[in-house]
């Protein structure tokens, strides 16, 4: 991984990095068809929620936002940088800051289910009609098998 990565956060109140942040989610809606959450529901759960943002030379690579409860409402790494460890760097920082780490995922996001099973998650249950569109989703749950030290020993490297 580059050296030049550079953790930003926005606390809760904080929306400096949102419109960033908003941008790169709109891209992976149109090209991937996830996150489709519209801007007032966006706009507002970011202000709302702790953002985890990472930066290489003002290119943001990706963001984690996650409630107070350790729930993550969104996560999004760019495409161009997909692949390198930057979602399990984000969800590091979320379990280092909250005791239990959860999520939803949408049943046909097959990348993403990939990805958190692959990090740790357990699906905990299905959801039908989930989202706006009828869709359904799994919630998932950090395991507490030790992955929150593996990801901490990441967080230090
Ligand atoms: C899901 C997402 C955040 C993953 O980000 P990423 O930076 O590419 O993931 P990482 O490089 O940190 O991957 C961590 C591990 O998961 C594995 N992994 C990642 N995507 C995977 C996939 N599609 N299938 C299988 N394994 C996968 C990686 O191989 C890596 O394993 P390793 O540690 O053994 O090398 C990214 O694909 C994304 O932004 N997707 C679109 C938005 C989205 O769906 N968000 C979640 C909404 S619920």
């Amino acid at each position: 991984m580059s050296v030049n990565v550079e953790k930003r956060t926005d606390a809760p109140g904080n929306d400096t990095h949102a419109e960033e942040a908003w941008e790169l989610k709109e891209r992976v809606r149109r090209e991937e068809g996830v996150l489709k959450q519209r801007r007032g529901f966006f706009m507002d759960a970011y202000r709302r929620s702790t953002t985890y943002l990472l930066y290489e030379d003002d290119t943001l690579l990706g963001f984690a936002s996650a409630r107070r409860d350790g729930y993550i409402l969104f996560l999004a790494v760019n495409p161009d940088v997909r692949g390198e460890g930057f979602g399990e760097m984000l969800v590091a920082e979320v379990a280092d800051n909250h005791r239990s780490v959860t999520c939803h995922a949408r049943t046909t996001n097959a990348p993403a289910l990939e990805f958190y099973k692959h990090i740790g998650f357990r699906v905990k249950r299905r959801i039908d009609n989930y989202y706006e569109d009828g869709g359904g989703a799994y919630y998932l749950k950090l395991g507490e098998d030790g992955l929150r030290d593996k990801l901490s020993e990441f967080m230090r490297r």
